[in-house]
């Protein structure tokens, strides 16, 4: 499978499922290694405008800001545009507006793996694909092609992590390749390294496939059976390797964490080799992973030079009472998001935030989290579901009508809630 789209996805057997959902949630994971995000700082500000909470909170400091202020309040909707200091993008809703198009399809964008592309899989119901995030602070400029591959001259942006994080680069990837010139751009595939190419601009956007980011006998080929899988949770080098001489990384590592069992985990010179391991509850093994991999970043990562992004867990929507709908199965035909403020479901763990939130905080190295938990976890409509792909092949029709067993609510339909994401790592660059 070298050199074609897909990592080592073709061979999942199904019979997992006897660990219930958790495990299921697994084996649909395995088909979607990918990777996405990007970001770079340094050339093109953004150059806030009124800032209300500056005003606010800073307002001793600054009678300028305070006329500022003044002078944006006539308008009815005061929001201010966005700026990362002062706007956080956890708070708002979602917003309906019907002449909101994407910038791209499934049929437009030739990179989407089909485990995303949901229309040319069937699905019919479009409305998913015209809501909006609207922080209650701010405005979150559109998505401007134009502008990121501008940020991006001259750069490498690379995604890193597991198959949400090749989610959201192939929606990146998308969003921006509409308005480059066929023989301006390439796309070379691998098994754990993809890379796009804009010529004109000398930029790349690039997936790196580590789905724990620490190293695993799991990462490729991936071992199906979750019980299988041992991680090196002190050891992040062979991947890291392939990170350094980037300008903008975007990590990300939530769900394969995510089995419902203990995680086998291996540290230091176990004299008996793979057989030394312990197994450690999730959030106690993510903390060893996360930590290896911030000192990765800390000791090697000159903030002058890189920037390093984190995109926070992406929701799974595999338990439909949690958002009351009893009758539900998993987000399977779901076409509304939910509309409950705060909404928050089993598929998001909050101690495994509180790692993230923990270790990023006492980092040496500046990282920013591109938080889309919150805003993710309302989007119960937009996942593969039924309209996507098992071990290469489309589903069956029979397949498509057992959602218990075959729907995907952890992926995400392309176009959709990842050009989010990505337009917030863009405000953001
Ligand atoms: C809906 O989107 C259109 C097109 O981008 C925009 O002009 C309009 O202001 C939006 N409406 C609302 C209510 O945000
Ligand atoms: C292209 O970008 C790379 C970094 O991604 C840089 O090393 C190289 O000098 C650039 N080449 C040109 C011609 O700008
Ligand atoms: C980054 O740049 C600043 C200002 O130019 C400098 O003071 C600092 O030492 C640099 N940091 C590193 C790690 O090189
Ligand atoms: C799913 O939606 C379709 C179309 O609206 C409907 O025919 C079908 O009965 C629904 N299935 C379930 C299990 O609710
Ligand atoms: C992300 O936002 C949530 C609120 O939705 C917050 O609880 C969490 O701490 C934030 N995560 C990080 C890593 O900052």
């Amino acid at each position: 499978m070298v050199g074609t789209v897909k990592p080592p996805r073709g061979k999942l057997p199904l019979p997992i499922i006897i660990t219930g959902i958790c495990a299921l949630a697994f084996i649909t994971l395995l088909y979607t290694e990918r990777i996405s995000l990007l970001s770079s700082n340094t050339i093109f500000k953004l150059k806030p405008c009124a800032r209300r909470h500056a005003a606010k909170s800073v307002k001793s400091s600054s009678d300028d800001k305070t006329t500022e202020d003044n002078l944006f309040n006539y308008a009815a909707d005061d929001r201010f545009e966005f700026d990362p200091d002062e706007c956080s993008v956890v708070h708002g809703k979602w917003a309906f507006n019907s002449s909101v198009k994407p910038l791209y399809s499934d049929r437009t964008c030739p990179y989407i793996d089909r485990q995303f592309a949901c229309v040319k899989n069937g699905r019919l119901d479009s409305e998913y694909l015209h809501w909006e995030w609207q922080p209650d602070d701010c405005t979150l400029p559109r998505f401007n092609p134009k502008i990121a591959l501008q940020k991006l001259r001259g750069k490498r942006l690379m995604f890193v992590g597991d198959s949400l994080q090749r989610n959201q680069w192939e929606s990146f990837v998308c969003l921006v390749e509409s308005i480059i010139p066929k023989d301006q751009k390439s796309m070379r595939l691998g098994r754990s390294h993809s890379v796009f190419k804009a010529k004109g601009y000398n930029a790349t956007i690039e997936f790196y496939w580590a789905p724990f980011l620490v190293e695993s006998n799991s990462d490729i080929p991936i071992k199906v059976d979750p019980k299988e899988r041992i991680l090196r949770v002190d050891s992040v080098s062979k991947h890291a390797e392939h990170w350094i001489g980037v300008d903008i990384l975007v990590f990300n590592t939530y769900v394969w964490w995510m089995s419902g069992l203990r995680i086998k985990s291996l540290w230091g010179l176990f004299a008996n080799g793979e057989e030394g391991f312990e197994e450690l509850d999730a959030a106690v093994a993510y903390r060893i992973g996360l930590k290896t991999w911030a000192n990765w970043v800390d000791s090697t990562i000159d903030p002058n030079r890189t920037r390093v992004f984190f995109t926070t867990m992406s929701p799974t929507h595999q338990r439909s009472a949690d958002w009351n709908n009893k009758d539900g199965i998993k987000c399977y035909n779901e076409t509304k998001p939910v509309m409950k403020k705060w909404h928050w479901g089993t598929g998001s763990d909050k101690q495994i935030m509180t790692v993230v939130a923990n270790i990023v905080d006492k980092m040496k190295v500046p990282v920013t989290v591109i938080n889309i938990t919150q805003l993710s976890e309302y989007r119960v409509d937009a996942h593969s579901s039924v309209y996507t792909e098992l071990q290469g092949e489309l589903l069956t029709d029979e397949q498509k009508a057992d959602p218990l067993h075959y729907a995907d609510c952890i992926h995400w339909c392309l176009p959709g809630v990842p050009d989010t994401w990505n337009q917030i790592l863009l405000a953001y660059l």
